[in-house]
């Protein structure tokens, strides 16, 4: 089957990153399965709910309209396709990669898999895993030979939720094969969907691709992360040392620091690039593992800072109402999937303290304890300290700065006799 005309794609997993590609391809014309084992998932994108800010219901409800958009749990379903894309969680287990579920989707697929059909896998993962891992599943479940009977490469997703400018449609797309003909294929698809691709030799520089432009911003968050607590002990603003850095028309890009990272990428991906190198050279991966050290410590830096701030006003953290501004782990979204922001609520819990979280993208109780409620005058006055964890545009900052007694603010957005900075 020719990408340039393929008429059936599947895209395995129906999350953040396989929404909206489904959704694009609607749009771009394929008649698309969206499959995905989450019955409850399914659900809601069939009744027309979608979970993901950048997909809105009107969008999702016109691709099922079209009638060329299937949401299904049935593997069944998958039959016959031309492309299937893989987008499935690729998560940490006890600090090792875990690949059980792009293990499940590969097995899935080569059950249907077709002679002259493309297979590509989206998944973060370590350099190898399309050409170690996938092929092999697919060859043994199919009978067929990758490069030679169906096409197969590797092609990170950049997919930056929440982010206005820069979408899946016109962020350039790194493509590759595990052959000529495979990087051809793949390409000819991704051609339909964006506006921009960009060929590399293989998958596992492609795979690289992905591991490095994440390690790249882990390490740099880590860098003014470690900063801000130095120029803290130092008394110096950090801050606008940032500022005044990021003037420089080049040679320098902009990272500030924050309450820790969170979200399925930057705590995720540089381990499987560290994981790999370990395993590969026996050498630890330096940089990934003081990143993560420093990155993972800043939650308790947070508590630590507010522990002061409250004994400075001869006050203890037990018993204190604490109200946390933000639990997401990223502006303007509510995706709170390891969130520096709920180990702070717990660390705050386990001290003694209320913990009251006010997220306006948060459709549910935070997992990490403590009550949701609404941004108010009444919840801020009634709160001994307000500590601003993500910085949504949503919140009403002169309503905090006007009302709240102690401001800790860990995103460096407010000013005021009544806050202080990280
Ligand atoms: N979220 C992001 O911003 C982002 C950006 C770039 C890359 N990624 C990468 O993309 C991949 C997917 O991430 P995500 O954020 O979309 O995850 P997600 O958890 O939002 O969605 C994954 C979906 O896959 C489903 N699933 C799991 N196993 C399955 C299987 N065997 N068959 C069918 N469905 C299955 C899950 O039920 C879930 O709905 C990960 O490797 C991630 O690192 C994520």
């Amino acid at each position: 089957m020719d990408p340039r005309t393929a008429t059936r794609l599947v895209v395995v997993g129906q999350g953040y990153v396989g929404l909206p590609l489904a959704v694009r391809a609607v749009e771009a014309g394929f008649d698309v399965v969206g499959f995905d084992l989450d019955e409850a998932r399914i659900k809601g994108l069939t009744a027309g709910e979608s979970f993901v800010e950048d997909v809105p219901d009107a969008v999702l409800q016109e691709a099922l309209r079209s009638g060329r958009y299937l949401p299904t749990n049935e593997p069944g379903r998958c039959a016959g396709f031309d492309v299937a894309v893989i987008d499935v969680p690729t998560p940490l287990r006890e600090g090792n990669p875990n690949l059980a579920h792009v293990e499940a989707a590969a097995a899935m697929l080569a059950q249907h898999l077709r002679p002259g059909a493309t297979v590509i896998l989206e998944s973060t993962t370590y350099p190898g895993t399309t050409e170690e891992l996938v092929a092999p599943i697919l060859e043994d479940g199919s009978g067929l030979a990758a490069g030679t009977d169906f096409y197969l490469g590797y092609s990170p997703e950049r997919i930056d939720p929440g982010n206005p400018t820069w979408s899946l449609a016109n962020t350039p797309k790194v493509v590759s094969g595990v052959d000529e003909a495979s990087l051809g294929a793949v390409r000819a698809f991704y051609d339909r969907i964006v506006d921009r691709t960009v060929a590399v030799s293989g998958t596992r520089e492609a795979e690289l691709t992905k591991l490095l432009e994440n390690t790249f911003r882990h390490v740099n968050i880590a860098l003014v992360n470690e900063l801000a607590m130095f120029a803290g002990e130092l008394g110096i603003d950090v801050w606008e040392a940032i500022d005044a850095a990021s003037t420089k028309p080049f040679g320098y890009l902009r990272f500030v620091p924050g309450p820790g990272v969170g979200g399925h990428c930057l705590p995720i991906d540089p381990s499987y690039l560290s994981w790999k190198v370990r395993r590969a050279l026996g050498q630890p991966f330096r940089f990934v593992e003081l990143a993560n050290d420093i990155n993972e410590h800043m939650p308790d830096y947070v508590v630590h800072r507010l522990v002061l701030a409250f004994n400075a006003r001869g006050r203890a953290v037990r018993g204190a109402t604490v109200l946390l501004l933000g639990l997401a782990y990223k502006r303007n979204t509510g995706d709170a999937r390891e969130s520096p922001g709920t180990v702070i609520a717990e660390r705050l819990a386990a001290l003694g303290a209320h913990v009251r979280v006010a997220d306006p993208h948060l459709g549910h109780d935070p997992d990490g304890g403590g009550a949701l409620v609404e941004l108010s005058a009444a919840e801020l006055e009634a709160a001994d300290a307000v500590v601003l964890v993500t910085d949504h545009d949503a919140f009403d900052y002169e309503l905090v700065t006007t009302h709240a007694r102690l401001v800790l603010d860990t995103r460096g957005r407010l000013d005021g006799p009544n806050v202080e900075r990280l």
